[in-house]
């Protein structure tokens, strides 16, 4: 690179000074030399930035990062150079003259930079703040501006005090000892209104989404973490709700000590591809994994596909009345087997108890359970309803229900969970229609729950077999030979069935 024609970084401090002591600021011609154990401390020694080798390495990689102060092993929370690595602890980290950051190996090469367009000459300096954040200022006709900051650079893990926009990202490690950008990304998503997703690179569908539930199931805890990815500026009493429904409420297990003590805090993109929200009490105490998502198999966004149930232990299963789409496949779901609209006669719903479902596609006032049910009956499309009573009555004394009515496709049906859920009413074909080819649940689909399946039903049906033969031989037999023959012969089929 031409650029480090203009490298100049020298040792000059150092050299001249018995030791280095703590500093939480690096200016032009000063630098970090790993071969001295420099490291930069931020003023409430909060943060520390420096050469580091992730925790397990066995070899000698050696990465410029910011981690926790004191922390053991080190909680590593920023990385300059995720990819190209050191192999000797020879490196520095300086400003070069035209104002750039930079990370060299013992060759002057670099293996990082803050890609800066550069001014030449530079006035200015990088500061290590105890909010976790490096900035880089540059001084101006004597005011100081910042020109780069690694909060706008976030590597896997989001502090307080960073905001989230359209065009951050925190991306997980390849691995728990490889800082190099792995298969996961946590981002907001303006085109799903604002959602935050997880993304993962071998997958078209968005892996995690945080408003699947929507405003139908609410996830307490995921707002408590909105709002401070929002840099604590959704309102206050909003979260004050939160936190009133939190106490009442074994749902949510987000304590308030940890919300707005925002210092010991943070949430981070997990290699194995879980968001994670940490909290500790304070600069001394351990740190605690309080939230962590997707937390079972059926949180992953349509685990199942569409129209299919969940179920962390048992896996999918098609709804009542849905055929699998393709039997080798789990993620493209389940569909009808005569589309609604093509029926006449399509007016008897199943009840699923508590479950877990995506957003509705309407959400309206009825009266009563019965006016949900007649708004569904109405669009030959609509797929199922849930309904809520409220306490508003009308005139006439009839409770006013909030109805909501799924039209399109049902997905993120889960069951077996905790948090709360919600009864659906689904809409069924008549019954003949539903019930010809299947058992009345639905066909599983799991396609190591079928082998099994299957490989029972043909050791049944070999024991069937047997013993119809059995039962032939011994009435010939009968005639002539008894009692011993008949027990050694129940006795050998005994014998060879357990064989199987
Ligand atoms: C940095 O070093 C260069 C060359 O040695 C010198 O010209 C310049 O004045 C120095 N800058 C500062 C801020 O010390
Ligand atoms: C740096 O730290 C390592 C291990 O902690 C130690 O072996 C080495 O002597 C130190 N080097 C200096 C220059 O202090
Ligand atoms: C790297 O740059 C420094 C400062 O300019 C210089 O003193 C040193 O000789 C250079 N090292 C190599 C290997 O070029
Ligand atoms: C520099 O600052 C002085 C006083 O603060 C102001 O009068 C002058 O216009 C500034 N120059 C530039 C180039 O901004
Ligand atoms: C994530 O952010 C980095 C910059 O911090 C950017 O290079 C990368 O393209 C982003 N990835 C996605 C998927 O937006
Ligand atoms: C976050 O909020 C703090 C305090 O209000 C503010 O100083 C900081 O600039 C904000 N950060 C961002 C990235 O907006
Ligand atoms: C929740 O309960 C704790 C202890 O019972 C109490 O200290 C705290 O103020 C409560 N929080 C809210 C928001 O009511
Ligand atoms: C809350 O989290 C803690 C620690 O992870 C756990 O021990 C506790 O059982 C959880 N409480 C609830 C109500 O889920
Ligand atoms: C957070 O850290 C800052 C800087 O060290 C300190 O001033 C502040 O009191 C801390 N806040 C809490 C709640 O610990
Ligand atoms: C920090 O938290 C730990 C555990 O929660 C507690 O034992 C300790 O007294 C606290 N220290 C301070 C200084 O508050
Ligand atoms: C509705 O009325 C019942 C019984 O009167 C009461 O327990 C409940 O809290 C009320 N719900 C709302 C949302 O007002
Ligand atoms: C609705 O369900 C009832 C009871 O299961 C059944 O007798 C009736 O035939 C069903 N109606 C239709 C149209 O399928």
């Amino acid at each position: 690179m031409l650029r480090t024609v203009f490298i100049l970084c020298t040792f000059l401090f150092c050299f001249h000074l018995p030791f280095c002591s703590a500093k939480d600021t690096l200016t032009l011609n000063d630098s970090i030399s790993d071969q001295k154990n420099e490291t930069l401390i931020s003023a409430g020694e909060r943060f520390e930035l420096g050469f580091f080798t992730p925790h397990g390495r066995s070899d000698k990689r050696r990465y410029v990062g910011i981690w926790y102060k004191g922390s053991n092993p080190r909680r590593i929370v920023w990385v300059a150079n995720r990819s190209p690595w050191l192999d000797k602890s020879t490196g520095i980290f300086c400003i070069t003259e035209d104002g750039n950051l930079m990370v060299l190996d013992e060759n002057n090469k670099s293996k990082w930079s803050s890609n800066l367009q550069g001014w030449y000459p530079f006035k200015g300096m990088v500061k290590l703040l105890d909010s976790g954040n490096l900035v880089l200022s540059k001084e101006d006709n004597g005011t100081s501006k910042v020109v780069w900051q690694s909060f706008n650079y976030p590597t896997d893990t989001f502090l307080p005090g960073m905001k989230m926009h359209d065009s951050l990202n925190s991306t997980a490690w390849k691995s728990s000892d490889d800082p190099a950008p792995g298969n996961f990304i946590f981002q907001k998503d303006e085109e799903s209104g604002n959602q935050y997703i997880i993304k993962k690179n071998d997958r078209d569908l968005d892996y995690w989404r945080s408003g699947v539930s929507g405003k139908f199931i609410e996830s307490d805890n995921f707002l408590v973490i909105s709002f401070i990815l929002s840099n604590f500026t959704k309102s206050s009493s909003n979260i004050r709700n939160i936190l009133k429904n939190c106490n009442s409420s074994s749902r949510c297990n987000m304590t308030s000590s940890s919300l707005f003590n925002k210092n010991n805090t943070m949430l981070v993109m997990s290699f194995d591809g879980k968001i994670q929200y940490f909290s500790r009490h304070n600069k001394s105490a351990s740190w605690r994994l309080t939230w962590s998502e997707p937390r079972h198999s059926c949180s992953v966004f349509k685990a199942c596909g569409n129209s299919a149930i969940c179920n962390t232990q048992t896996g999918c299963k098609c709804l009542r009345g849905f055929d699998p789409v393709s039997p080798d496949d789990f993620s493209e779901g389940c569909r009808r087997k005569t589309p609604l609209c093509r029926k006449s006669g399509a007016e008897n719903f199943s009840m699923l108890e508590m479950m877990k479902l995506g957003k509705p596609d309407t959400e309206l006032e009825t009266t009563g359970e019965n006016g949900c049910r007649e708004k569904c009956l109405k669009d030959c499309q609509c797929q199922a309803y849930s309904f809520e009573t409220t306490n508003i009555t009308k005139r006439d004394d009839t409770r006013i229900s909030r109805c909501w009515l799924w039209v399109e496709d049902l997905n993120n049906i889960q069951e077996e969970f905790t948090d709360g859920g919600r009864n659906i009413y689904l809409r069924l074909l008549p019954y003949t229609e539903v019930d010809a080819n299947s058992n009345s649940s639905g066909g599983f689909y799991n396609p190591r729950m079928q082998g099994t399946l299957i490989a029972l039903v043909t050791m049944a049906s070999l024991t069937v077999l047997a013993c119809v033969i059995a039962y032939i031989y011994i009435q010939k037999k009968k005639a002539n030979r008894q009692g011993k023959e008949l027990w050694r012969f129940t006795y050998m089929t005994v014998r060879g069935m357990s064989e199987i």
